[in-house]
């Protein structure tokens, strides 16, 4: 059975709004506006609204995260360093009781120590990362046929 409410968050944590810029040789030269507006068509086109959040602050992506079950179906999740420490964050996620796809554009297992755990991964449907721009389409698509398959 289809979702009721045809609606995704697409969540985006600390430093993403750098993109562009930062560490272009990581992370690409496309900003995070044109990943939001490459994935909202693929999710349009599979008959779903997106709304994108960006933000540097824990306690505001918590926030978020807890007003989200009253109007989305599921999370696509790009939580930044956050991935890798904030168990408040995996808390949130866990009491949301929605389908979260965590996402990167870098392959985090490839790169520091530091960045191999992920707390997101354990509340998480899957993980999809290492494709740049492209993990997020990945993740909407990974999203919606997880929700029409429920
Ligand atoms: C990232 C990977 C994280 O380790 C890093 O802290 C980021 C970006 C990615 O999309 O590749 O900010 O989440």
């Amino acid at each position: 059975m289809a979702s009721t409410h045809k609606r995704l968050l697409l969540l985006h944590g600390p430093n993403l709004n750098l993109l562009g810029t930062r560490e272009p040789a990581i992370y690409g030269t496309a900003t995070l506006a044109d990943h939001v507006s490459r994935a909202t068509v693929v999710a349009n086109g599979l008959g779903y609204e997106v709304d994108s959040e960006q933000t540097n602050d824990l306690g505001a992506l918590i926030g978020m995260v807890q007003q989200a079950g009253v109007r989305y179906a599921g999370i696509v999740m790009n939580a930044g360093a956050f991935t890798h420490f904030a168990w408040s964050l995996h808390d949130a996620l866990k009491s949301a009781g929605l389908p979260v796809v965590e996402v990167h554009l870098s392959n985090p297992a490839a790169r520091e120590p530091w960045r191999h755990e992920s707390v997101i991964a354990p509340v998480a449907i899957g993980t999809i990362a290492g494709f740049g721009g492209e993990s997020y389409v990945l993740g909407i698509q990974a999203l919606v046929r997880h929700l029409e398959s429920a």
